[in-house]
Order: structure tokens, then sequence, then C-alpha cells
């Protein structure tokens, strides 16, 4: 049998009152006594309404949870009132610690730099890391200082060139973030392309101590849009007489050749051409990059500090270049210039979004570094 619950009436409050049986008691012993020294009824009830006690007492006969304070409404509202007070003195709590722990590590570095100590020697697994947090593109981009439009807004954005300028004539254009095509360059710089074909270099690679292994494991191998894992996969895929047609798919891939060895031979073979300026970085890494006819490197700006130049050894690519964000209003957007084998083009990329598309058949192979 289930429990009977028990009915809530004026007559029977669900919380008995002590004080509200006394009083009511008190109330009875008086009200009797008035009586009976004479007191009209009405008189004493008027009387007894204006004492706030009493006041309280009528009402609570009449409904007896608007005086008691243990309403429903009431509970609800004092938990409320209660959760957020908690909330608040939680806040405090957060923001105390907050200023603590600051004043704290504010403090230690202070007293680091006058005692001149490097506190980050004491935790050797931190000052191994070069960032303390993941630095993606968006911190990059954020990062980035604003450029100055006048290098895509003032004057055309692509300076053509059909003679080797002299050292002088490209310093006056090296710098201004434009892109400088020269028709014909490699030729033009006496290389001769036959000694760098994609087998060569690949011959080049095999031909170091610790063969293709080793040039793998210190260079830069960017896959992009290739299922390539390993450059030693994606070189093997390669070849001069590799001929695409449109059921393969496409690929495009990059890597920095960082092996001493073969930076020698290939420098030997392509020698930094005389009129880049004086300033360039002689230690800079080689990049190569190669792809088959269809989407090149997808669209991106490369957060580096110095332009970049690439002779097209075999292939044709298709370049689309966009200004950053803050000058999109005042340049022209897209650019869009075609790179044919032997030409040499100098690209400003940490000024340029871009993207590249090989074009026709044949697999595009570049050579170049930065300057
Ligand atoms: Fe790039």
């Amino acid at each position: 049998m289930g429990k009977k619950g028990k009915k809530t009436t004026p007559d029977n409050p669900k919380k008995e009152d002590p004080n509200a049986d006394r009083l009511q008691k008190l109330l009875f012993a008086h009200c009797n006594q008035q009586l009976k020294d004479g007191v009209k009824m009405d008189e004493i009830i008027n009387f007894l309404k204006n004492q706030k006690l009493v006041e309280d007492f009528f009402k609570k006969q009449k409904n007896p949870e608007a005086v008691s304070g243990d309403g429903p409404n009431e509970d609800k509202e004092s938990k409320l009132k209660k959760g957020l007070r908690l909330i608040g003195k939680f806040n405090i709590i957060i923001l105390f610690t907050f200023l603590l722990f600051l004043t704290a590590l504010m403090g230690y570095v202070g007293v680091c730099h006058l005692l001149d100590v490097n506190p980050l020697k004491y935790f050797p697994k931190i000052q191994e890391k070069r960032c303390l947090i993941p630095v993606n593109q968006i911190i990059k981009e954020m990062a980035r200082p604003l450029a100055d439009c006048a290098y895509c807004s003032v004057g055309d954005p692509v300076i053509e060139m059909n003679e080797i300028p002299s050292k002088e004539e490209f310093l006056k254009v090296a710098y201004l973030s434009k892109t400088i095509i020269i028709r014909g360059g490699v030729e033009k710089l006496g290389i001769k392309k036959e000694n760098l074909t994609i087998d060569k270099i690949k011959e080049i690679f095999a031909s170091q101590p610790g063969g293709m292994k080793a040039v793998a494991d210190y260079s830069t191998f960017t896959a992009f849009t290739s299922h390539f894992v390993y450059l030693e996969d994606a070189l093997e895929a390669v070849s001069d007489d590799f001929i695409w047609t449109e059921e393969k798919e496409s690929w495009y891939f990059g890597w920095s050749n960082e092996h001493l060895g073969a930076s020698k031979k290939l420098r030997k073979l392509f020698p930094r051409p005389d009129f880049l300026p004086d300033e360039v970085d002689p230690t800079g890494f080689d990049w190569m990059f190669i792809g088959s006819p269809g989407p090149g490197v997808p669209m991106h700006l490369d957060f580096v500090k110095r332009p970049l130049w690439q002779a097209q050894m075999s292939g044709v690519k298709r370049w689309e270049v966009f200004p950053v964000y803050e000058c999109e209003s005042a340049c022209p957007n897209p650019v869009v210039f075609t790179v044919y084998t032997g030409d040499i083009a100098f690209v400003a990329p940490h000024f340029w979004f871009h993207k590249t598309f090989v074009e026709g058949k044949k697999l595009s192979m570049t050579i170049g570094w930065d300057y």
C-alpha cells in the first residue's frame, strides 16, 4: 500500500511553526482576558491587527506559505541567490589566483633580469622547444607586419625582361616585391638544361654518401597535392620520359635540398647568377618542385624574409598571385602570369598569396632559392 499524502490546508500547514502556536495561545489568553474585562471583540481585533506580529499571524491563517518564508517560490529564489553568490565568490577566487600568479611570474622574471640569470636553464625541456605554443598559419598571419601597398598599387606588378640585367639594373627592382620574369634566362645565363633534367637530379642525390635516404633525412619534403610520404617514393615516381595522361592523378611536391654534397653539385651546374645583389645569403637552401599537369601548390602565403627565384627547367607553370589582405582594394587582384621552360621567375611569396597550375602535358620542374 502506498503512503497517503498529508493534505496541506490553512488549518493543517505543511510545516508546524512553534512560534505561531505560542502566539496563538497567547492571543487566545489575551483575548479572553480582554473580553472578561468588558472590551468589545471588534475593538480587540482592530487593536491586534495593528501589531506587526499579529498581522503576520492573521495573514498566515489565510495563506500559510505567504508569511512563513518556506514557500516553493521563495525556496527557488533563495537557491538562485545562493548560487549567484557562490559563482561570484568563485570568480573572485579565480581572479585573485590569476593576479597572484602574474605577480609571482613578473617578480621572478624581474629578479632573474636583475641577477642576470636565465630562468629557462632550469627547465631544459622547455628550453629545447623553439616555441612554447605551436605556431600555425593564423598566429603567423597575426604576427605579420602590415605591408606598404605601394608594392602592388604603384606600377606594373609584373616586370618582364628579355635580357639578363646588370647587377645595377636588377638591384633597382630586386626588392620591390614585384614579380620579375627573365624570358629565356636559363639559356642566356649559359646554363645547360640537359645537365639539370629530372633524371640528372636524381643521379646527383643517388650519388651522395648514404644515397637517397640521406637526402630524404636532411631535406624538408612537402607533399602538397601528392600522396607521397617520402621524397624517395616521390622521386621514384618521376623521370624525364614520364608521360602524363588525363587518367593519371595529378600531383605536385617540393623539397629543400639541405644536403651539402648535393647542393655543391647542383650549384656547380647552376651557379648563382652574377646579377643577384651582393647581400644574398649564399647559405640558403635550394628548393626544387616537380609537378604533373594539373593543380600545383594550393593558395598560401610564405612567412619568409626574402623573395625567391625559380628557374623553370621543364614544363610550363601558371601562377595566380593575390596581394595581402590589407592591400586587396588598392591592388590588382589576382595577377596571373605564365612561366615557360627556360624562363626565370623572381617572386615575393611573403607579399603575394600564390597558387600554381602546371599546364601542357609535360612535368614541371623548377630549381631555385631565395635571394
Ligand atoms: Fe609558396
